[in-house]
């Protein structure tokens, strides 16, 4: 057997601890091959002999800690995803939004933005509304714990399945307000790249110097979390909703089993309001 190339339930044991600190993500104990698939060949550039090298590296060297969070995390993300989000968004949200606080910019947090293509998505259906209002206008703010996709979204270049699905359709929209080609990659317009722009952060820390939201997007994140890192997640997300706001979810997930401050308006979209967790009614 090929020992360097060996995880041992122990390495494995000390992988998984190392995520949870680095990211609050909770790799299943069942995933040690997805675990070996994203780390060994991460390993084996390095020129390291083994897992327990590849682990003091790891803990020794800020920079491998940043490369180790790209790999475990998962930053699968399309535009378009989940058409009902983008329904209530668009149709629901944004004209509630520009009839009750006409004079102020609409803020959106994608909160897990991994390359960008949900923020952008809101940028399309923002922009549109901003030609057709024009006192109306709005920012976008994503961010997300790896600085890899930080990179990709900033960047904002995309081919492909990423924009396969909203350009197939919502054609007139996505010509609208997207530029470039198939064969180059599709960008958003100069006008909500201009009122988009990304950082790292981490969702377990505050979110630091910034108003409320009138939109928060978190979705496709909490399944990565213990039900008590939810919580702590979930309730600054809280404090940073405007009190019209909206918070919307992913797809597989629900706040059904957890303690917090959200009231459900549909499956996945919540309002600020009363307790929906085992405490509430
Ligand atoms: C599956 S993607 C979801 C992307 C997008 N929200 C969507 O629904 O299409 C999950 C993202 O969460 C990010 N993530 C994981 N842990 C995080 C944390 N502690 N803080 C911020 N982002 C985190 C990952 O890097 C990844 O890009």
């Amino acid at each position: 057997m090929d020992h360097s190339t060996t995880m041992s339930d122990g390495d494995f044991a000390k992988l998984r601890a190392l995520a949870y600190d680095q990211t609050g993500i909770t790799i299943g104990s069942t995933r040690k091959s997805m675990m070996v698939s994203r780390l060994r060949p991460r390993m084996r550039a390095l020129g390291l002999p083994d897992y327990r090298s590849y682990i003091t590296r790891i803990t020794q060297d800020p920079g491998e800690r940043k490369e180790f969070t790209d790999r475990v995390t998962t930053n699968e993300t399309y535009f378009y995803r989940t058409p009902r989000v983008w329904s209530y968004f668009n149709e629901v949200l944004v004209p509630a939004f520009i009839e009750g606080s006409p004079g102020r910019a609409m803020r959106v947090w994608s909160a897990a933005s991994s390359t960008g293509e949900e923020a952008y998505t809101a940028g399309v259906f923002l922009e549109d509304h901003r030609i057709g209002t024009t006192t109306f206008d709005y920012t976008i703010l994503g961010t997300d714990i790896s600085s890899r996709v930080v990179t990709t979204a900033t960047e904002g270049l995309y081919k492909g399945r990423p924009v396969a699905r909203f350009k197939a359709q919502h054609a007139e929209l996505f010509t609208r307000h997207m530029v470039g080609s198939d064969e180059e990659g599709w960008s958003v317009s100069k006008k909500i790249k201009a009122r988009t722009r990304f950082q790292e952060h981490n969702l377990l820390k505050p979110l630091a110097n910034t108003a409320q939201f009138d939109a928060i997007f978190l979705r496709n994140v909490l399944i990565y979390f213990t039900s008590e890192d939810q919580e702590k997640i979930l309730r600054h997300a809280r404090s940073l909703l405007h009190p019209n706001g909206i918070l919307f979810i992913g797809e597989s997930e629900s706040l059904k089993h957890i303690d917090t401050d959200f009231e459900q308006v549909e499956p996945i979209i919540y309002r600020a309001g009363q307790r929906t967790g085992p405490s509430g009614a």
